[in-house]
């Protein structure tokens, strides 16, 4: 009988206060699956799993699982694949942001509690692969990164569409009468053609870079399509490595550090990536013990070239068309002047290491350009600070409308989702292209848990009058795959008597990307009568269960929204 204590299938005992007793009953069990008492006494490798039928984007983990198990019982090690909560982005009710602090606790228990020496980590939708990383840090075992990877491109008439910068873009031509009804449910039915995640550079496929500038995947691995056959060498190779994690011992502590948590803004800069990146990237950095601050973050910014050109940046390529040109390895090659090139990566290599292997391979310029020649001279991502924002906001402006950056305007304001939903499009509403629209009560803490709403339509009026883009701004996120002149993540927000719960309609505000700032132009006096009048701070005494956990523990978008007890 193996005696191994705290390694492999007979590690972490069941407390029945006899060890000899929980062995037997523990191999008892495991011996109705079938199993050898040799291939019992092998390093054991968790797959966390999250298939599922509820998650469209994951429809083909089921045979990238046998991959994965291939690899692992060539390397000789022991599969045991694992079910965790999975998250898709429009299945979950209010958001999927209110669940990812959810899954990632289910990852961390689960790792930390059932017998493995390593884990591989399969997520590909949005919140998944934060989640996993995050989880993954807080039980401290050795686990890779298996990114499921973005979908193909499909076709719409004369149009190649690909979800998600495409749904809006017909969604927009609809709510202005460009088409029809008949046309909008045709479009529909080709937006997503494959298994996979978003086909543009969305919050999932920011997600999967930021992975792989982390070191937490195999090089090469975060951009293949999720139905190429290079993904299912990917995930046999992640199985392999699984094992020889284990006799590494690396964690995921050791390759998160502060330098990698830097690396990993370049790279999402360099892509003009999705502003919800920031806030993953902060709930993992905090995990680690590392923070990503917002004045850090403008510092990364001025430094770091836009160099991809990947929808919702231009309007030509989607991610098949990133990884054929190269993928995270051409933007880091580019980057490499910027970049800690000592940081360790999942394979014991350092990233210096990895990128000199690479130097020859092929790179297709018009998607990927080089550091001296790059889409935009400065990163994607923008933090704004001011009166409205004193804890910080985010813009996207390399998806944003230049001619808006530097601007004044007068404020239209919502004060809820549902407000929104009933005014936006009211003949009577009184707005014009040159206003802000502002949406209060939807950040974390708010009853919508920051939904992706930031993205506010444009009233119907304004489509119709050929208004493409205005300046909107929220304590809410927006979809990775939107685009607009939109601030987000306004700190602190509305729910806690941030300074944006005390916009009124017709008041002044400024916006100037070039300084970085965001201002309420009212004077203190009033603002301190507004203040004294809000409601008080939502009474959660009434809350159950996760809805008062979350509702009660979850921080500001600058700490990532995570728990504060996870930190
Ligand atoms: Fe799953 Fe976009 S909905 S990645």
């Amino acid at each position: 009988m193996t005696d191994k204590k705290e390694a492999g299938f007979l590690q972490g005992l069941a407390s029945y206060g006899d060890r000899d007793f929980s062995i037997y009953m523990r191999r008892a069990f495991a011996r109705s699956q079938g199993w050898q008492m040799s291939e019992l006494a092998r390093p054991v490798v968790g797959i966390a799993n999250t298939f599922s039928q509820f998650n469209p984007c994951h429809r083909h983990f089921p045979e990238l699982i046998q991959a994965v198990k291939r690899g692992i019982t060539a390397a000789g090690g022991l599969a045991l694949e694992f079910s965790t909560i999975s998250l898709h982005e429009s299945t979950l009710s209010p958001n999927s942001m209110k669940f990812r602090n959810l899954m990632a606790l289910d990852t961390e228990e689960m790792i930390r509690a059932q017998p493995m020496d390593a884990v591989v980590l399969m997520g590909g939708c949005d919140k998944t692969v934060p989640a996993q990383l995050m989880g993954a840090l807080s039980a401290g075992k050795p686990a890779i990164q298996l990114i499921g990877g973005p979908q193909m491109t499909s076709r719409f008439k004369d149009d190649r569409v690909g979800a998600c910068t495409d749904c809006r873009k017909f969604w927009t031509k609809y709510r202005a009468g460009e088409i029809d009804k008949a046309e909008i449910e045709a479009v529909e039915g080709r937006l997503v053609t494959t298994a996979g995640t978003c086909a543009v550079m969305g919050t999932a496929s920011t997600m999967a870079a930021i992975a792989e500038a982390l070191g937490m995947t195999l090089p090469g691995t975060a951009a293949i399509p999720a139905v190429h056959a290079d993904r299912l060498r990917a995930a046999e190779a992640t199985g392999v490595e699984a094992v020889r994690l284990i006799k590494s011992g690396l964690t995921p502590g050791q390759i998160i550090t502060q330098k990698s948590v830097e690396n990993a803004i370049r790279v999402l800069l360099a892509l003009g990536g999705s502003t919800n990146g920031v806030i993953h990237l902060a709930a993992i950095a905090g995990r680690a013990g590392c923070t990503l601050d917002l004045k850090r973050l403008n510092e990364l910014s001025d430094t770091t070239p836009l160099l991809a050109a990947v929808k919702p940046v231009g309007n030509e390529w989607y991610m098949e068309d990133f990884f054929a040109a190269g993928g995270i390895g051409a933007v880091l090659r580019e980057l490499k002047p910027l970049l800690h090139l000592d940081v360790m990566t999942i394979t014991s290599e350092t990233l210096a290491e990895r990128l000199a292997a690479e130097e020859e391979f092929y790179v297709d310029r018009r998607v990927i350009k080089p550091l001296a020649e790059p889409i935009e001279p400065q990163g994607g991502l923008v933090a704004l600070f001011g009166s409205l924002a004193p804890d910080g906001a985010i813009i996207k402006r390399s998806a944003a409308t230049p001619s808006l950056f530097e601007k004044e305007g007068r404020a239209v304001v919502f004060t809820s989702l549902d407000d929104m939903a009933a005014r936006i499009d009211d003949p009577a509403l009184d707005v014009t292209a040159d206003d802000f629209m502002i949406l209060q009560n939807a950040g974390p803490r708010s009853a919508y848990a920051m939904p992706e709403a930031g993205f506010l339509p444009i009233p119907k009026k304004l489509l119709q009058q050929g208004v493409k883009d205005m300046v909107r701004m929220s304590d809410a996120r927006m979809s990775g795959t939107a685009f607009g002149t939109i601030v987000l993540h306004i700190a602190p927000e509305a729910a806690i008597g941030g300074p944006i719960a005390l916009v009124r309609n017709g008041d002044r505000i400024r916006l100037s990307v070039k300084n970085r700032t965001l201002d309420l132009l009212v004077d203190e006096a009033e603002l301190a009568k507004r203040r004294a009048a809000l409601p008080k701070q939502a009474d959660t005494s009434g809350l159950k269960g996760y809805d008062k956990l979350f509702r009660t523990t979850v921080m500001q978008a600058p700490d990532g929204c995570d728990f504060d007890f996870c930190r």
